[in-house]
C-alpha cells in the first residue's frame, strides 16, 4: 500500500493504459479521479471499480480545454483535500501518410497528446506548489518518441515534445519537490493498439519482428511502472522518460516471428 491516502488524476483513464493504472493505484490504496472525454465508457468502467466505492471518482473531461482540467483538478482537491500525482495519460493516434495531413488533422492530435498534457502539467504543479509537499507528474510518452515511423507521424511528434515537456517540467518545478517523469511503453494490448497498429497479419509481423521478448506488453505491465514511478521507491527521478517495450529500443535490426 505505497500509496495509500495518495490522491491521483488519471486522464484518459475510461479504458486502456488510463483505466489499468487507476485500478493499480487503487489496489496501492490511493484515491483516484478517473477523467475521460467519453461519457459512457467512463460511467462503465467506475461500475467495474465500485468494490473500492469512496476512493473512486469521475469527471468527463476533454484535456484539450483547460477550464475541464481546471475542474479536474478543483473536483479532486474537494473530494479529498489534495492532489499528490497527476497522470496524463489521454492520447489519440491517427495513421496516415505524413505528406497527406491536413492542418486540422494535426491540430488534433497535438491538442489531445501534447497541449492537453502540458496543460495539465501547469495546472497540476500550481496546485502542488500551493500545497507546498511536493508531488508527482507523468506523462505517457511512447517509444514513437524516439523512433520515426511516417505513418505515425502527428502521434510521434506530440510525444517527441511530450518528452521535452517532461525534461522542463521536471527542471522547473524540482525546487518544489515535484519530480516530473514520463513512461514510454511499447506495443501495449488496448483498443487503441487494436484499432490502429495491431490491424492485419502483416502489422503484427512488424511489431512483433522488432520486440526481442516475442509478445505484446499487457496495459497492468504499465500501470505497475506508473505505480513505482509515483511512489517514494523513485524519489530520486525525476526529468526521465522509462521504456517498457519488451527490449523494442535495444533492438538494432529484427527477430524472426512465431506463428501464432
Ligand atoms: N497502447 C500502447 O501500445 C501505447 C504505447 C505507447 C503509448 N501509449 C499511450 O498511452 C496512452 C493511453 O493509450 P491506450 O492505448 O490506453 O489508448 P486507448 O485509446 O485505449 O485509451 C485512450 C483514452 O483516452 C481518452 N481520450 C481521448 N481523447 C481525450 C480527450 N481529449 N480528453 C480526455 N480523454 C481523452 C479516450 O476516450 C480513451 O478512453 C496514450 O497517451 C497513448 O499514446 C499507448
Amino acid at each position: 500500500m505505497k500509496l495509500k491516502n495518495k490522491t491521483v488524476i488519471v486522464t484518459g483513464a475510461a479504458q486502456g493504459l488510463g483505466y489499468a493504472c487507476a485500478l493499480r493505484f487503487l489496489q496501492d490504496g490511493a484515491n483516484v479521479v478517473m477523467a475521460d472525454v467519453n461519457a459512457e465508457k467512463l460511467a462503465e468502467s467506475v461500475q467495474d471499480l465500485i468494490e473500492f466505492d469512496g476512493a473512486v471518482s469521475s469527471m468527463v473531461c476533454d484535456v484539450t480545454k483547460r477550464e475541464n482540467l481546471q475542474a479536474l483538478v478543483g473536483l479532486a482537491v474537494s473530494n479529498y483535500g489534495n492532489l499528490d500525482v497527476m497522470i496524463n495519460n489521454a492520447g489519440i493516434a491517427k495513421v496516415q501518410d505524413f505528406l497527406e495531413i491536413s492542418d486540422d488533422e494535426y491540430d488534433a492530435v497535438m491538442d489531445v497528446n501534447l497541449r492537453g498534457a502540458f496543460i495539465g502539467t501547469q495546472i497540476a504543479g500550481k496546485q502542488m506548489i500551493a500545497q507546498g509537499k511536493g508531488g508527482v507528474i507523468i506523462n505517457m510518452s511512447s517509444i514513437n518518441a524516439l523512433v520515426a515511423n511516417p505513418m505515425l507521424s502527428t502521434y510521434a511528434i506530440s510525444k517527441g515534445g511530450m518528452n521535452q515537456l517532461t525534461n522542463i517540467a521536471a527542471v522547473g518545478l524540482a525546487p518544489h519537490n515535484i519530480r516530473v517523469c514520463g513512461i514510454g511503453p511499447g506495443t501495449i494490448l488496448t483498443d487503441m493498439v487494436a484499432d490502429v497498429i495491431m490491424t492485419s497479419p502483416e502489422a503484427r509481423h512488424n511489431v512483433l519482428s522488432r520486440t526481442p521478448m516475442e509478445r505484446c506488453g499487457e496495459p497492468r505491465e504499465i500501470a505497475s511502472v506508473a505505480a513505482f514511478l509515483a511512489s517514494d521507491d523513485a524519489s530520486y527521478m525525476t526529468g526521465q522518460t522509462v521504456y517498457p517495450d519488451g527490449g523494442r529500443m535495444a533492438l538494432h535490426y529484427s527477430i524472426p516471428v512465431k506463428d501464432e
